[in-house]
């Protein structure tokens, strides 16, 4: 593919490694982000996010001349869109990052320029981008109507710690809004990723990324559900999904203290929204996950009451194992109840962040000397690594599959 003109919008766990692979590939990209330290730290070769070997990546993609950090667009051969879609307090799809930036790009996109949106978006997202360019660009709208430059839909489906192998290797899928559009996004992602790359239109591929989330929120689900009943049962949920799973046709999960995340816990919601009265068991998945952190805090609570002053130990707060990621954390929201009731007999223990304003962290030594009661939140490799001995004297529950 020859080199082209390239403006990534939104320069964070997607955005930055999709533009720092592009520039080593030869492209000229120019990297856009609202925030002016993000653009500042980027263009020293430096990251501000934790993802491994970024750092070498975006350090040779800024040597090489190929990456410029700025915070306005300008004219490009292609856009791709990589900003944030939360949701709003109520679970509506916030797409007001997606709708900010392709105003912003609007008027640097030409007839001939392909747009990707890239973020997980709602179904109906890339039309609306579409729309917007228009409004703000009406060279770029049609006499039918329609863009005269082509837009196109691909979702990310990089998981964070793999995301420079996976952003490669995954297969993608590409949806346009017309034929011609999905053909000019398929042959530019052919250029660039080795995965395959399956073509369809923009609402279906919209739907394929959120479909993905719910397939694995809701199997999580029925894996915590279980260790719900089991526990009411008197029986050990472990075990019996271990006995389960020599079926050939079964493949429980594991049970956790909840689902976090800015993906599994934010995107069944945006099928929720479109079809709220038939996405019933999706929505019942997210209560059901989502249940999960009161129900550990009360089992906390009930092991607590036989001490005067419990002093209780939480190990991990991030989402997953691992890693420094705080987002949608059930862990962090355990903690912060716990907290909440027992103040600073609850000693907070997360190896893998070294900031966190909200109340002190404690050193996984430390609080295994001084707990009652000990609660394994995230299965991080220092807390699998714990002595059996260290945990003898103590009343441990295990919310996280830790020491099975
Ligand atoms: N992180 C992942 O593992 C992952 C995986 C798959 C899909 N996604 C999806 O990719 C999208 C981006 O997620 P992320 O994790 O990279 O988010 P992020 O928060 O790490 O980065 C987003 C960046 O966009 C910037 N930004 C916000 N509004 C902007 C605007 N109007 N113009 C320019 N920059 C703007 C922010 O300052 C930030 O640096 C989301 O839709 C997310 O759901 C993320």
């Amino acid at each position: 593919m020859a080199a082209l003109d390239i403006c990534v919008v939104g320069l964070g766990y997607i955005g930055l490694p999709t533009a720092s692979l592009l520039a080593t590939r030869g492209h000229r990209v120019h990297g856009v982000d609202v925030s002016q330290r993000v653009v500042d730290t980027i263009n020293r070769g430096e990251i501000h996010i934790t993802e491994p070997d970024l750092d070498v990546l975006v350090r040779a993609a800024v040597a090489s001349g190929n990456l410029k950090a700025a915070l306005q667009p300008r004219e490009a051969d292609v856009f791709i869109l990589a900003v944030p879609t939360p949701h709003h307090a109520d679970y509506r799809p916030d797409i007001t990052y997606v709708e900010a930036s392709a105003v912003a790009v609007a008027s640097y996109v030409r007839p001939d320029s392909l747009v990707i949106l890239e973020s997980t978006s709602p179904v109906g997202t890339t039309e609306r981008v579409a729309e917007l360019l228009m409004e703000h660009n009406p060279s770029l709208r049609g006499a039918d109507g329609k863009p005269k430059c082509a837009v196109a839909h691909c979702p990310e489906r990089v998981l964070p710690g793999r995301i420079l192998y996976e952003l490669v290797e995954n297969h993608r899928i590409v949806g346009g809004l017309d034929a011609r559009s999905t053909d000019r996004a398929v042959e530019f992602y052919r250029g660039v990723i080795k995965g395959d790359v399956h073509p369809t239109d923009a609402r279906t591929a919209e739907m394929c990324k959120l479909v993905e989330n719910s397939f694995r929120d809701v199997n999580i689900a029925f894996a915590n559900e279980l260790s719900i009943v089991c526990h009411k049962l008197g029986m050990n949920v472990r075990e019996l999904i271990k006995l389960a799973n020599r079926h050939p046709r079964v493949n429980i999960l594991s049970p956790g203290p909840g689902v976090g995340g800015h993906c599994l816990a934010v995107d069944p919601w945006f099928v929720v929204w479109a079809a709220p009265d038939e996405a019933r068991l999706i929505r019942t998945a997210r209560e059901v996950n989502d249940s999960k952190v009161d129900w550990v805090v009360d089992r906390v609570r009930e092991k607590a009451a036989r001490f005067k002053n419990p002093v209780i130990a939480c190990l991990g707060l991030t989402y997953k194992q691992d890693i420094d990621d705080l987002r949608e954390s059930p862990s962090l929201e355990i903690t912060k109840k716990l907290r909440a009731e027992f103040a600073d007999g609850v000693l907070a223990v997360e190896p893998n962040v070294k900031d966190f304003p909200a109340f002190p962290l404690t050193s996984l030594d430390e609080a295994l000397r001084r707990a009652d009661i000990v609660v394994a939140l995230v299965p991080h490799k220092e807390v699998l690594r714990i002595d059996s001995e260290r945990l003898k004297e103590k009343i441990v529950i295990d919310a996280c599959g830790a020491f099975k």
